[in-house]
């Protein structure tokens, strides 16, 4: 396990109660505010690049490249912790359509080289290409894989699990689940690893964002696997896949409906590719049975806010106008 991390992200984040939904449903629904982490670095995304961008010093890497969506929160964060330290960063981002906002807009102002390819071209082979050119350069660089969803960045949601059992010390409660979205695999990796080496009773529950549940098991186990060889029992890691919807980063006009219906409730904004999706799946099984054994129940908000585009931001403005 590494022992070594930055320090950046706004920790402990907090835990708050859902009052409206909570007596709504019968059970006590409480959010655990990882959107809280930061600005520019909001989100899950920097607590696993609190530790991947520590190896990269520590192993005297002088570039980074990464990956993801051309909304990508991990690319944006990882944008800015390279602003902050000084490191080369290339982000490759990958997407038909890109209108200059949201992480696309932030990342390029905190200095990021933007690489942008359409959907047919391989992520990993173009960054496997820009690290031949930068070492060419003379440059050290460093690969992160999409969503920093590998072995080292994994490691800041096992700590976030440590944080959260520290905190039901303190508030005296138990959660009987901890409920999270799952886009690339770490954050629910950590989580459920963290989970395991506790010995704890508690269901740690995925909702995936894009693949199935199968595709997503394995990658749990891969990620794993690179942790701790010894783990060979995987049973108890659930995804759910049947919120999906349209596919990754759509939205049907009922789920925009339930985020703005839970935002006038609540006070509170789940964004429309992650949390949103995994927050509308934890409510409808919440209200088909499927906690009927659990109490309190904990959904970790992973930030996200910056992917609601101009066009959903549109359609939301119709939806609002039409309820009136
Ligand atoms: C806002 C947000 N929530 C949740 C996730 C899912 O986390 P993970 O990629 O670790 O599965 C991501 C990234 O994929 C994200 O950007």
């Amino acid at each position: 396990m590494l022992q070594r991390k930055l320090n950046v992200a706004n920790l402990n984040t907090p835990i708050q109660k859902l009052d409206y939904l909570s007596e709504q449903l019968g059970k006590n629904i409480y959010v655990k505010r990882d959107d809280y982490t930061g600005a520019e670095i909001s989100g899950n995304k920097v607590r696993k690049l609190e530790y991947s961008i520590q190896y990269v010093f520590d192993n005297n890497y002088d570039a980074v490249i990464t990956t993801g969506a051309i909304t990508s929160n991990h690319a944006r964060a990882t944008a800015a912790l390279c602003a902050k330290y000084n490191i080369e960063c290339h982000l490759v981002l990958r997407g038909d359509e890109a209108i200059f906002e949201g992480n696309l807009f932030l990342g390029t102002m905190l200095g990021a080289h933007i690489h942008q390819i359409d959907s047919s071209v391989s992520r990993e082979d173009t960054m496997s290409e820009i690290k031949e050119q930068l070492i060419a350069k003379g440059k050290q660089p460093f690969i992160i894989p999409v969503g920093a969803s590998d072995w080292i960045g994994t490691h800041g949601y096992i700590n976030a699990y440590e944080e959260i059992m520290n905190q039901t010390k303190v508030l005296n409660l138990h959660f009987d689940s901890i409920n999270v979205a799952v886009g690339s695999g770490g954050t629910y990796a950590g989580l459920w690893y963290g989970n395991q080496i506790n010995k704890k009773n508690i269901e740690i529950i995925g909702y995936a964002v894009d693949q199935n549940s199968e595709a997503f098991k394995e990658k749990v186990e891969a990620i794993i696997h690179e942790l701790d060889s010894d783990m060979t029992d995987f049973d108890t890691i659930q995804i759910n896949d049947q919120y999906i919807g349209l596919g990754y980063g759509k939205s049907t006009d009922e789920e925009l409906a339930f985020y703005i219906e839970i935002a006038k409730q609540e006070g509170i904004i789940f964004d429309p590719t992650y949390t949103g999706k995994a927050f509308r799946g934890l409510i409808s099984e919440i209200k088909q049975g499927y906690y009927d054994k659990q109490e309190n129940i904990l959904f970790i908000h992973t930030g996200g806010l910056q992917g609601y585009t101009e066009q959903t931001r549109h359609r939301i403005q119709q939806l609002i106008t039409d309820q009136k």
